[in-house]
């Protein structure tokens, strides 16, 4: 490795990076990247799916060491053994996907390895839930300090890992999808913390594919593309259209969704559902909710955070306590699911927001966790047959765009947005007749989505059925022939295509 060129060291920088190389088995994640990041601007980075961005925040956050490159915190240079060194230097980093210890509370998560102590050196709680109270609070997060963090959905885990950077008071945060799992109204609070920060001086680095987002928020744009660095512009002198187009290297196809599908026979009927939330003042998690689901339609949810749209698909699914009152028909038959995998064998598959917990199985490879529930498939003679295999996942792999070195390399080496479409391949490879969506595209890039909404516009076609509900309600207004809104568990109001505006589905999700 060479010395860095004596250069002034520039007061108004915060971050240099030079000729950054990081390799994995079988890839290039980094190749040669250089950065200036200056100091108190946020400075967006961009890229599709395996671009290398969150390889790149990892080095500065000191989780990788590079293979090759410099860099410098403060025009001091850096070489970070772990992310305690970089958490000295000032760096905080919030990681795409979350990192909470599932069995301790909130307050236990956000000082994890720094537990704040009384003088005679004992653990102090108080303190600690205080302080984390505090900083939930600036979050505008109404979850308690000491709710048990693995008991939370992921969008409040989201603001417990933000409530947990903050809390290093660093100077320069780096975030890496942090409003991916968030709804609007979350994600606009998060914009009003990010603010605040900007207004004390802390530089920070954010990753997002929302290009709206993006674009409101950034000084700077930093473009990625196979591990090497495209371009970084100011963001004034650009427009989304062109940060695309560095992104992806083409021009993304537009498909049109105004092609109206034919409505078949009614695949799900949904009457009174009722699930109890024993122990909540409300009582229940959603209450009297109806429905139907026709064979190629698509039907949307909307919701705030807490309204119970995931609750409503899990239920469908099999995973909800089965405590629930009410009726589910599938094609006309009462049917209560214990267990996803009866869900599965009636022709019912869902794609859930968590992959963590409820999608990857980290042990299994690509190939293993794409046939995961198409295996009898694969089987001959008692014996799973690799070949089969492959040839089985080939499709979906192909379909969704995963971008891996082979079917057989490790799930946990693939980036966010490749994992979540491995999971999608997954339960497309069952074939279902109802795909229940939960936040799908979740962290996949603007180009995959794309092709992902085409490939749902087939199924459909093939007359499938599907139910949606996403962060995003540009996503839900492109995609959904109708769109019932949900409010604290309760249906408040359904729109054909055509009457469905942002502003009534929020009238009617925030009950106003
Ligand atoms: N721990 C790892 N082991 C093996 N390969 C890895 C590992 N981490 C990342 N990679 C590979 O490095 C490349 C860059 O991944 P990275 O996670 O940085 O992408 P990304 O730009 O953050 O993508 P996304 O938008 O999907 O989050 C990918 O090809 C990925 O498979
Ligand atoms: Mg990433």
């Amino acid at each position: 490795m060479t010395a860095a060129p004596a250069e002034p060291a520039s007061a108004e920088r915060a971050i240099l990076m030079r000729g950054i190389t990081k390799r994995f088995p079988g890839v290039v994640a980094l190749d040669d990247v250089s950065l200036e990041v200056r100091k108190g601007e946020l400075h967006a980075i961009c890229g599709e799916n395996g671009a290398g961005k969150s390889t790149l925040m990892k080095i500065l956050s000191g989780v990788y060491r590079p293979d090759a490159g410099v860099l410098e915190i403060h025009g001091r240079p850096a070489d970070f053994g772990g992310t305690r060194d970089a958490e000295r230097a000032g760096v905080a980093i919030i990681h795409q996907e979350l990192n909470l210890v599932e069995d301790l509370s909130v307050a236990a998560n956000v000082f994890l390895g720094r537990e704040r102590r009384t003088p005679l050196g004992l653990v102090d709680d108080r303190a600690m839930e205080a302080e984390t109270a505090r900083l939930l609070e600036t979050l505008e997060c109404r979850v308690g300090p000491r709710t048990r963090a693995g008991s939370l959905r992921v969008g409040d885990q989201q603001l417990v890992e933000i409530a947990k950077a903050l809390s290093l008071d660093a100077s320069i945060l780096v975030m890496d999808e942090p409003t991916s799992a968030l709804t609007e109204a979350e994600s606009a609070r998060l914009e009003r913390t990010i603010n605040r920060l900007r207004e004390r001086g802390t530089t920070i680095l954010s990753i997002s594919h929302k290009m709206e987002e993006v674009f409101r928020l950034a000084d700077r744009i930093t473009v990625l593309r196979d591990g090497r660095h495209v371009r970084t512009v100011d963001r004034a002198a650009t427009a989304p259209k062109e940060i695309t187009g560095w992104m992806v290297g083409r021009e993304i196809a537009e498909h049109s969704f105004h092609e109206p599908r034919p409505r078949g026979e009614p695949l799900l009927e949904v009457r009174h559902l009722t699930l109890p939330w024993p122990g909540h003042p409300r009582g229940y998690r959603l209450s009297d909710v109806s429905l139907d689901l026709h064979a190629g339609e698509i039907v949307g949810v909307a919701g705030l955070m807490g309204a119970g749209r995931t609750e409503l698909l899990e239920t469908i699914f099999g995973v909800s306590p089965p405590t629930w009152t009410g009726e589910i028909r599938l094609a006309g038959r009462g049917v209560r699911f214990e267990h996803p995998r009866e869900a599965c064998a009636a022709g019912v598959a869902m794609v859930t927001e968590d992959r963590k917990r409820l999608g990857l199985f980290p042990d299994l490879d690509v190939a293993g966790n794409v046939s995961l529930c198409s295996l009898r498939e694969a089987v001959t003679g008692g014996f799973l047959s690799r070949s089969r295999e492959e040839a089985l996942v080939a499709g979906p792999l192909r379909d969704t765009g995963v971008k891996t070195p082979g079917p057989h390399a490790s799930i946990m080496g693939l980036s966010g947005g490749n994992q979540q479409k491995c999971i999608i391949g997954r339960w497309l490879l069952t074939r279902p007749r109802i795909l229940l969506l939960d936040d799908p595209t979740r962290g996949i890039d603007v180009g995959a989505k794309a092709e992902l909404y085409g490939l749902i516009d087939r199924l459909c076609r093939q007359g499938m059925g599907v139910l949606l509900t996403s962060s995003e309600l540009p996503e839900l207004l492109t995609l959904s022939d109708r769109i019932v809104v949900l409010a604290e568990g309760r249906l408040t109001a359904e729109f054909p295509r055509g009457r469905a505006t942002e502003h009534r589905i929020l009238e009617a999700a925030t009950g106003s």
